[in-house]
């Protein structure tokens, strides 16, 4: 067996994956990810707790060579990166029960045609003896599927999370040891993917915040060997809390948008605002949601393409309303050639986005003497606004 040893009986079996760069065809990784998989070997019984993405199941077999005998395959989240070899792994321990949450069983079922009979499901707080160890379930729905639960081993002090808590982080280390570059990682991960369920996390934070946690054990990136690092953070980037920031996403095809969120940075900057600025033509959009973690407000720039906003705006207007920021004030500024109704499409566009639109300021060609103003009055209502947060 090529597990790596986390402590008394219990292994890292998964797998790092160096090279991927992109997450459901949509989300950047720039440094990768791994697969955690755990096994663990009790007095009695034998579990393994999530596994690997399919395309790494030979090198997850691998790792599981002299491994004889699991008698629960237990899945905390029924997406691919954790569940996908769950097949594979019952053709290797055909003894093995399926273990999950209720709501994971009919999932499991429809995506990867696992017999029903196979399938044993844990109740909120149901607890499975391996002998001298044990794991207690702990549903935490939302983060980020509804199926979503989390198990502790009580014994060991240990939090397996799943997603929930984890990074896109690929290292050869086992523990995070407090890096500073995995805390981004982790935030970068929040932002992406657990963001539009702060009212859930929230409330999954109370449930684990019960438990006496030594190690906070995801199945992405490495171990919290200081759960209160990440938890922190969590807590941190959930809550209600902005910050006096105006974000600004923009396009520009001719640089009459880039003028005027220049102009209007420099006027937010002078009444003491902080601004970020994203071209969304070479952004990042992991570093794009990392900044509407906690931004007061967002100010869009766009180009007027056929009527409407730039395509690319459009997207972002798209995955924002997706992602759901806590922002509490939006605006649109941007230009046109003949005529525009960027504005309607974009706010048509984020329905799900309860902030107060404070305005827009569209202009005709380059921004000229009156448009200038009214970015200036936009810059000065912002600032007001701010004060209230
Ligand atoms: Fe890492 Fe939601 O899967």
């Amino acid at each position: 067996m090529k597990g790596r040893l986390v402590r008394n009986n219990i292994y890292m079996v998964g797998v790092q994956d160096w090279g991927r760069r992109l997450f459901d065809s949509l989300i950047p990784l720039p440094d990768g990810t791994s697969y955690n998989s755990y096994l663990i070997k009790g007095s009695e019984k034998t579990a393994i707790i999530d596994t690997v993405d399919p395309p790494f199941e030979e090198e997850y077999l691998g790792n599981l060579e002299g491994v004889d005998k699991v008698d629960y395959i237990i899945t905390l989240h029924s997406e691919q990166d954790h569940s996908g070899s769950i097949p594979v792994l019952m053709q290797k321990y055909p003894q093995a029960e399926v273990i999950c949450s209720p709501k994971a069983k009919d999932l499991l079922i429809e995506h990867l045609l696992i017999p029903e009979n196979k399938i044993r499901t844990m109740e909120d707080g149901e607890t499975l003896s391996l002998g001298d160890k044990s794991l207690r379930f702990i549903h935490t729905p939302w983060v980020h599927w509804p199926e979503t639960m989390v198990a502790y081993m009580p014994e060991e002090r240990i939090l397996f999370s799943c997603d929930f808590l984890g990074s896109h982080w690929t290292t050869s280390d086992l523990y995070a040891n407090d890096h500073p570059e995995i805390l981004l990682a982790a935030k970068r991960y929040y932002a992406e993917i657990m963001m539009p369920f702060r009212s859930m996390i929230r409330s999954n934070l109370q449930k684990i915040g019960e438990l006496d946690i030594e190690l906070v054990a995801p199945s992405h990136g490495p171990i919290w060997d200081n759960p209160s690092t990440i938890i922190d953070a969590y807590t941190e980037w959930s809550s209600d809390e902005v910050q006096n920031t105006v974000v600004i996403p923009y396009i520009s095809m001719h640089g009459s948008v880039a003028k005027m969120v220049e102009y209007f940075s420099k006027e937010l900057i002078a009444r003491g605002v902080k601004v970020e600025l994203f071209d969304l033509a070479v952004t990042d959009i992991g570093k794009l949601a990392m900044s509407l973690i906690d931004a007061a407000t967002i100010v869009i720039g766009t180009p007027t393409v056929h009527v409407g906003p730039h395509p690319i705006v459009a997207n972002t207007a798209i995955l924002a309303n997706a992602i759901k920021p806590k922002a509490r004030f939006a605006a649109v500024i941007g230009s046109y050639g003949w005529a525009t109704k960027a504005v309607e499409y974009l706010v048509a566009l984020m329905p799900s986005l309860k902030f107060e639109v404070l305005g827009a300021v569209m202009c005709k060609g380059q921004a000229k003497e009156p448009t200038l103003k009214e970015l200036s009055d936009l810059a000065d209502l912002i600032a007001e606004k701010h004060k209230t947060i």
